[in-house]
């Protein structure tokens, strides 16, 4: 009886999320996502920026997420809902329907059941407490032998690196290393405690979701039953940096957040990825700043859906061109764009260094776009 029943939720469920999943087809293994192939590959191949600059790592995807205990997310795009599937034992499947009004679109911020939305296309959750915080703050790049093993990408840790890998650092001779190859690791030692981490009450989950039709990211914290505006302007399209009430974004369709807080958007509508640090300012990355993160396994999740490992450099922030006038279609050209967009026909204008390195080497380009 109780499998039956359980088979019908799940099945149910799986003509709910048929439904709501965008076409590239995210049961496909292969279907990709705006910047999961980044430019820049030589910048990111150099040895002092692999050393020095400090990579972010998170997941994102259209329409569904995990939080920490495994519970999926969902925003239903067409219904413009929120909802999670539970993975809790004692609620075990059971579809929560979060907030917003089965196609009722909106921009109603405050108590979730009155909360609406305009087309959702992406969510994720952080949770401050957790031992992943801890560990984010002592990643190592360790340059993997080729081909990785699976083994190597999964169970890599500070104590069987030397199995899998060398360690980067100034020992290691190389100026040049194949980017693809880095996996950054946790060097930490946890405690007894941190590693037994399990949640109260009052945990501070939060959930952020990309309102795409909206052109704003809405945060719906767990613990207060509310939802807010996080950034954006709800009804406003436009492209600007800074706090919010001031940053503006143009159809964001992902978002996902690092074990920090610091969230990511992909912001459609202007083609970049926006980055929102926890002072709650927005900035803009450089094209070719984030990447797939080919050594990351994803958490299995329910439905054999799929999670993107992304990995971004946090400092290739975007400082010439448009959003830092502030303007929008103000034709600015392309020239202006050209020191932060990539080096290729920059003329006699001097590339801007990735990193504030004196020793940083500018590599030659080839003369198209390097993907
Ligand atoms: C969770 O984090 C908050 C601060 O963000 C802290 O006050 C609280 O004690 C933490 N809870 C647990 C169970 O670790
Ligand atoms: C870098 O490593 C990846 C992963 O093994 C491989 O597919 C690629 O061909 C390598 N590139 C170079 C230039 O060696
Ligand atoms: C881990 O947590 C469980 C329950 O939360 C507790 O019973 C157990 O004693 C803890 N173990 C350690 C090593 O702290
Ligand atoms: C810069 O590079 C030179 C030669 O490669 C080296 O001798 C020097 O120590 C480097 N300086 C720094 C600050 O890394």
């Amino acid at each position: 009886m109780n499998s039956l029943i359980e088979l019908s939720i799940i099945s149910l469920l799986f003509l709910r999320a048929t439904k709501c999943l965008d076409s590239p087809g995210p049961f496909n293994n292969y279907y990709t996502i705006p910047f999961y192939y980044g430019a820049r590959t030589d910048e990111r191949n150099v040895k002092t920026v692999i050393m020095n600059d400090e990579p972010s790592l998170f997941f994102w995807s259209y329409n569904y997420n995990v939080d920490y205990r495994n519970n999926l997310w969902v925003a239903d795009k067409q219904q413009s809902t929120i909802f999670y599937i539970s993975k809790e034992q004692a609620t075990w499947n059971a579809i929560f329907k979060v907030s917003g009004t089965d196609g009722v679109t909106g921009d109603r911020d405050g108590n979730i059941a009155k909360a609406t939305f305009n087309h959702p296309s992406s969510i994720c959750v952080y949770d401050a407490n957790t031992t992943r915080i801890l560990q984010s703050d002592n990643l190592k790049p360790v340059l993997l032998n080729n081909p990785p093993s699976d083994f190597c990408k999964k169970s890599i840790t500070m104590d069987n690196y030397q199995e899998c890998g060398v360690l980067v650092d100034e020992s290691l001779e190389m100026v040049t290393m194949n980017h693809s190859l880095i996996k950054y690791v946790p060097f930490i030692e946890l405690t007894k405690e941190q590693k037994n981490f399990s949640y109260s009450n009052t945990e501070p989950r939060k959930v952020y979701i990309a309102d795409k039709m909206n052109h704003c990211i809405r945060r719906l914290d767990v613990s207060k039953a509310e939802v807010s505006t996080f950034a954006g302007i709800c009804g406003k399209a436009g492209f600007k940096d800074g706090l919010l009430g001031q940053n503006m974004l143009t159809r964001p369709e992902l978002v996902g957040v690092d074990a920090h807080g610091i969230i990511f958007i992909y912001d459609a509508g202007n083609n970049y990825i926006r980055m929102i640090d926890k002072d709650g300012y927005m900035h803009t990355l450089i094209q070719g700043a984030c990447k797939e993160d080919p050594n990351t396994i994803p958490p299995k999740i329910p439905f054999q859906l799929k999670l993107r490992a992304m990995i971004c450099y946090k400092t290739w922030i975007k400082t010439s061109g448009q959003p830092d006038s502030h303007l929008i279609g103000t034709g600015v050209t392309k020239n202006t764009e050209c020191l932060d967009d990539h080096y290729v026909n920059c003329k006699n204008i001097q590339p801007r260094p990735l990193i504030m390195e004196k020793n940083f080497t500018v590599i030659q380009f080839n003369n198209k776009r390097d993907l």
